[in-house]
């Protein structure tokens, strides 16, 4: 039998911008339970949910004061038990955030560690000496500034690649690896299905805490950024031990329990290298090339070629277009331009991978614009105007074109403002034949209609400039005219079984198929 993780549609949402069941404008893990439906509606096979353990919300979630209890203002852990058996009833899994390269600073472990150089847990974290009166090192936070903190009652510095907040602990360390086998097991114990890591590439750091080098224009990457390349502080060859220990633990569970990376890099051969050899470290490896690309055929089928090509055997892609650190893919990719929105999902939902969607992506939503005012996120409030941060992308989701959007109850502040629900929402696009979300529900029940469109075998097809097209297994073809301008696809016989343009089902194409500007479809061929 194929791994569900192979052949299913992942849909991650943010618990606290999905549904609000009690009325104080955070959405909770009820919430979510009560909006199973939709999800089931749309075919989705595990949901993968932000971190909702216990967080001061420095980092909304990602600074973990507790990992293995859910925060109360989510609903804690009952409400995390009801979710994961009605969403089995419905044969969704659900998948959790797990955050290993930092705490928060308010964790128990950090305020021991913090507490005297000789405390137990001193070592939990990494702590270093200063060098000539400044930070121990030249490492940058990723949110801007130095890594390091110093820390004045014990007169030495913390690293933190993230905010001050977020101390990163020291995976040099024995038992932070036991801990975090425990938390593994706690969660798998309780029907989690798997983890997303966070950070994956970055937990393990420099034993000797050498300077980053400086970045030049050959860097593949976009460390550049930084002026510097971060080979030290993150990066290291040595997180594969800890993802070969994880994938054993996966192991002991029947069924398999799931390791999906964040893994934040931009050459595909180090990417396919997190998958392990043999399939001993992550099942799924997020392709940040793929996400990041702008939305041109050739360069999108130039990339899912050179990841066919970098990974091992039994290695499977995973897909995504949005998620909640970067711009929704309808306004980043698309213009919020409808028909490339549906030529984008389309594809999402076609190639040879595992599809993650982002809430709103099976409507479509676009990119909300906040003022400074309404901003959360500790980026934006950082390094606003400059970046605008990501709340933008983590606005509630709009179930109904009414007062509170059927995310809150009317009349209550939501926190973050709900954006524009009468253009784009549930309600209104679930009976309309051609919406986004029935394009989107369309496509994922042919996946499981025709289980090449699954799992079949990629192969490009030549096309002329501006579209692409490919086939599936033995007898599907997918093409996507990605221009401004008709184009003709040859060589294609079948019958079109999902077009954007939804007029065009059912279509019989013998030879040469045209397809108008910014249309896409998946023949099945005899
Ligand atoms: C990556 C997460 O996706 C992002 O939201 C978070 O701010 C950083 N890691 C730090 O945990």
């Amino acid at each position: 039998m194929t791994d569900w993780w192979r052949s299913g549609v992942i849909y991650q949402l943010y618990p606290r911008s999905f549904a609000d069941s009690d009325g104080d404008g955070t959405g909770d893990l009820r919430g979510v339970t009560a909006r199973l439906d939709h999800l089931a509606g749309l075919g989705v096979d595990a949901i993968w949910l932000n971190p909702c353990f216990p967080s001061p919300n420095a980092d909304w979630g990602y600074d973990v004061a507790d990992y293995l209890s859910v925060d109360p203002e989510l609903g804690g852990d009952a409400a995390l038990d009801a979710l994961i058996a009605a969403a089995g009833e419905r044969g969704i899994r659900l998948l959790l955030d797990l955050v290993p390269n930092h705490t928060s600073d308010r964790h128990p472990w950090f305020e021991e560690s913090r507490s005297s150089r000789d405390a137990p847990r001193r070592d939990w974290y990494v702590w270093a000496d200063g060098r000539d009166g400044g930070p121990p090192n030249n490492w940058k936070s990723v949110f801007g500034g130095p890594a390091w903190t110093y820390d004045e009652p014990t007169g030495q510095w913390y690293l933190h690649n993230f905010l001050p907040e977020q101390p990163d602990l020291d995976w040099w360390n024995e038992d932070v690896r036991e801990a975090f086998d425990g938390i593994l097991r706690h969660w798998f114990d309780r029907g989690v299905a798997g983890f997303r890591i966070d950070v994956a590439h970055a937990i393990v750091k420099d034993a000797e805490l050498r300077d980053n080098p400086p970045a030049d224009e050959s860097d593949p990457s976009r460390t550049r950024r930084f002026g510097q390349r971060q080979v030290y502080s993150m990066n290291r060859p040595e997180v594969h031990d800890v993802f070969r220990r994880w994938r054993a633990i996966a192991q002991e569970y029947e069924p398999e329990r799931v390791l999906i990376g964040e893994t934040w890099v931009f050459e595909l051969e180090r990417l396919a290298r997190f998958y392990g050899e043999g399939s001993d470290e992550l099942h799924l490896a997020f392709n940040v090339p793929f996400l990041l690309s702008p939305f041109e055929p050739e360069t999108l089928a130039e990339i899912v070629a050179a990841t066919e090509a970098a990974l091992p055997g039994e290695a499977w892609p995973v897909w995504t277009l949005s998620n909640h650190d970067v711009i929704r893919f309808p306004t980043r990719w698309c213009t919020d331009h409808p028909a490339r929105i549906r030529c984008a999902l389309l594809l999402l939902l076609t190639l040879r991978g595992t599809p993650v969607l982002y809430y709103g992506d099976e409507l479509g939503m676009p990119q909300a614009r906040l003022a400074r005012s309404d901003l959360r996120d500790p980026v934006g409030l950082r390094h606003w105007p400059l970046d605008p941060g990501r709340d933008g992308a983590r606005t509630p989701m709009p179930w109904a074109d009414e007062p509170g959007a059927g995310f809150t109850e009317p009349g209550v502040r939501p926190w973050l403002p709900i954006a524009d629900a009468h253009a784009v929402n549930v309600a209104s696009q679930r009976g309309d034949r051609d919406s986004v979300l029935s394009l989107a529900r369309d496509l994922i029940t042919l996946r499981r209609e025709l289980p090449d469109l699954a799992t079949g075998a990629y192969e490009r097809l030549p096309t002329h400039e501006g579209t692409w097209a490919w086939r599936r297994g033995e007898r599907i073809m997918v093409a996507v005219n990605a221009c401004d301008e008709p184009r003709a696809v040859g060589g294609v016989r079948g019958t079109i079984r999902v077009a954007t343009d939804r007029s065009r089902d059912g279509e019989g194409v013998s030879g040469e198929l045209a397809l108008g500007p910014w249309q896409a479809v998946v023949i099945a061929g005899p």
